[in-house]
């Protein structure tokens, strides 16, 4: 047993809703320093997983600690360090964003107001901070809860798709803030229904469908974990599939119209790569195919996909519109201790 006490320690937690089971025996560590992806499609669990892990709904089993403390057991005491929000911050809508700070930072206590400045500053929102929250953008909100999060001074953040719902600026920014905030030290974990975002802003991940946990560790050991796609352009493709074929550990060669594509360990790709100048053949790029993380995520999580119209996965390309919510969860929950 080690003496380490990491943010979040969760075995085993589970919670069912009549005949669904929405977390089914989900164990995660997530250590210290690190930005931590939480990736599943909607419905996958990822709410309610961030729910009992932020002491707001009870596991119906196993348990969950931050830095080594027990939200149920301990209630408030145990989100000492620790801020997020799921599905959505909630305020005062007809209050300024500012006073909805002073507010938290009086619930809060401590030092929590002298940080209001720093935060609206940190989120970009300091010249909007004197309008009321009724007003402001989706994206704004979002930056808000953020604000809200900082006046606690956390070492742990847990935030629900932070950027579901936002343009592609509105994702930029999000992504640099949470960036940003790694950087201060804070440990992240962020749910989201985007192998893209993940892979940008995540050290290491869990792959989360119906309920269960089917993945979870490092992005390349994850692709290490599966193969890799590779595209290859060369100056004699003829004599490169040649190269190809008889390289060990390089399969599922195809090709292509702009060239030759296979899936291997990045080991072998070094390899090969030696192989086919030896034989002569020159090589314009040897680059690994971008789409293969997502495609791998629709393979892992297809089945638990809503079928689209199509009939192909809709998993990860569902708009946020389309996004369920509803009734009180729709409004969110902010931990506010
Ligand atoms: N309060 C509740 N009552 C009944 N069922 C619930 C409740 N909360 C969650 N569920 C069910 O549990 C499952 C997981 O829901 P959850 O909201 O955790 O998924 P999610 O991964 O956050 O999805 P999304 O990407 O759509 O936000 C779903 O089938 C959902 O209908
Ligand atoms: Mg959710």
């Amino acid at each position: 047993m080690s003496a380490v006490v990491h943010p979040i320690e969760a075995r085993g937690l589970v919670k069912r809703y009549d005949h669904i089971t929405a977390v089914d025996h989900v164990d995660l560590t997530v250590e210290a320093g690190t930005v931590y992806g939480y990736l599943g499609p909607n419905g996958a669990g990822k709410t309610t997983s961030l729910r009992m892990l932020l002491g707001l709904i009870r596991p119906d089993e196993g348990s969950a600690r931050l830095f080594g403390r027990d939200p149920i057991e301990e209630g408030a005491a145990a989100l000492e360090g620790v801020a997020g929000f799921v599905e959505a911050p909630r305020f005062y809508p007809y209050l300024s964003a500012r006073r909805n700070l002073e507010l938290m930072a009086t619930l809060d206590g401590g030092d929590a107001g002298d940080r209001i400045d720093d935060a609206l500053a940190t989120v970009d929102l300091t010249e909007r901070e004197d309008d009321k929250v009724k007003g402001y953008s989706h994206g704004m909100r979002q930056r808000l809860g953020i604000a809200a999060a900082l006046l606690r001074d956390p070492r742990l953040l847990l935030l629900d798709e932070p950027t579901t719902g936002l343009d592609p600026a509105g994702m930029r920014d999000m992504r640099q803030l949470v960036r940003r905030l790694a950087a201060d030290g804070i440990t992240v974990m962020l749910s989201s229904h985007l192998m893209t975002e993940v892979e940008e802003l995540c050290d290491r991940l869990a792959i989360v469908r119906s309920g269960r946990v089917i993945y979870e560790g490092g992005l390349t050991e994850l692709l290490r974990s599966t193969g890799q796609r590779y595209r290859l352009r060369t100056t004699d493709d003829r004599r490169a599939a040649e190269v190809l074929a008889h390289q060990g550990g390089v399969g599922e060669v195809e090709q292509g119209e702009d060239g030759l594509s296979f899936a291997a360990d990045e080991g072998i790709v070094a390899e090969l790569s030696i192989a086919l100048v030896e034989s002569g053949v020159g090589l314009t790029a040897l680059v690994p195919a971008a789409a293969s993380l997502e495609d791998l995520f629709f393979e892992l999580t297809e089945d638990a996909a809503e079928p689209s119209p199509s009939g192909s996965g809709s998993v990860g390309r569902t708009r946020p519109e389309a996004r369920s919510s509803g009734g009180a969860a729709a409004l969110g929950e902010q931990v506010r201790s």
